[in-house]
């Protein structure tokens, strides 16, 4: 009956579980093998690595929290709001703000952990509008990464941590949590940070000139597009 039909959302878009797939598919498999979200990883099967972290919701637009997609089969997200590395940010839409930090500050080497990674810190930063740099930390306690060494991956999402050293700073949790960069371009969400530190670049194709900002206390800041701009101008490679 139309009673028994699964149905969810993925990035946005609605999806009805077909009669061909069992209930007990795993959302990770599910995302991967039918719907073509590769971006989603896995590898333990069993709640520990983190590789197949994607948040999900069950009102309509969040909050979001994990949710590792190896524990729960499709028949359990009925009437959820799913979102995956893709629907976070892509290279078409451009990128989140998290995304770009993990890439920009050696965060991801094979790369196979960087989307739970980014997902469970997409979690963290729904369900917690501000937050210490020690508690930022403390909230990986299931991702794994072979590569890294962690303190890398640790170093990029600290930079959004409310104590964050003033040159290390992004942007704030909260007005992250805000930003909606995947759309391309500075969001004007409404975040505080857009004239300071917002590292929103207006494409992602390497372009580095520079915008004229006014800041609040009168000062002219040039804005490079890219972070790596504004590492060179902080006097850091
Ligand atoms: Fe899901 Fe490891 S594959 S936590
Ligand atoms: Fe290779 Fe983390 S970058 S597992």
């Amino acid at each position: 009956t139309a009673m028994d039909v699964l149905k969810f959302k993925v990035n946005g878009k609605e999806h009805t579980v077909g009669s061909n797939v069992s209930s007990d598919v795993m959302l990770v498999d599910y995302l991967r093998n039918y719907l073509n979200l590769r971006g989603t990883k896995y590898m333990c099967r069993e709640g520990g690595c983190g590789a197949c972290i994607v948040t999900a919701s069950k009102t309509a637009g969040g909050p979001f929290v994990s949710v590792n997609s190896c524990l729960v089969s499709v028949g359990s997200c009925h009437g959820w709001e799913i979102k995956t590395i893709e629907g976070l940010g892509n290279r078409k839409d451009g990128y989140h703000p998290l995304q770009k930090s993990l890439a920009e500050n050696n965060g991801t080497q094979c790369g196979y952990c960087s989307s739970g990674w980014i997902m469970a810190m997409h979690g963290f930063m729904e369900s917690k509008k501000e937050a210490t740099m020690m508690e930022v930390q403390n909230a990986f306690g299931s991702n794994l990464c072979r590569c890294t060494g962690y303190r890398p991956i640790l170093e990029a999402f600290k930079k959004f941590a409310k104590d964050a050293p003033k040159e290390d700073r992004l942007m704030s949790l909260k007005n992250l949590s805000l930003c909606k960069t995947s759309k391309g371009g500075c969001c004007k969400s409404g975040c505080d940070d857009e004239e300071d530190w917002c590292m929103v670049r207006e494409d992602d194709l390497g372009e580095t000139e520079t915008k004229k900002i006014v800041l609040k206390d009168g000062k002219i800041w040039y804005r490079p597009r890219l972070l790596k701009d504004v590492y060179q101008i902080l006097g850091e490679n």
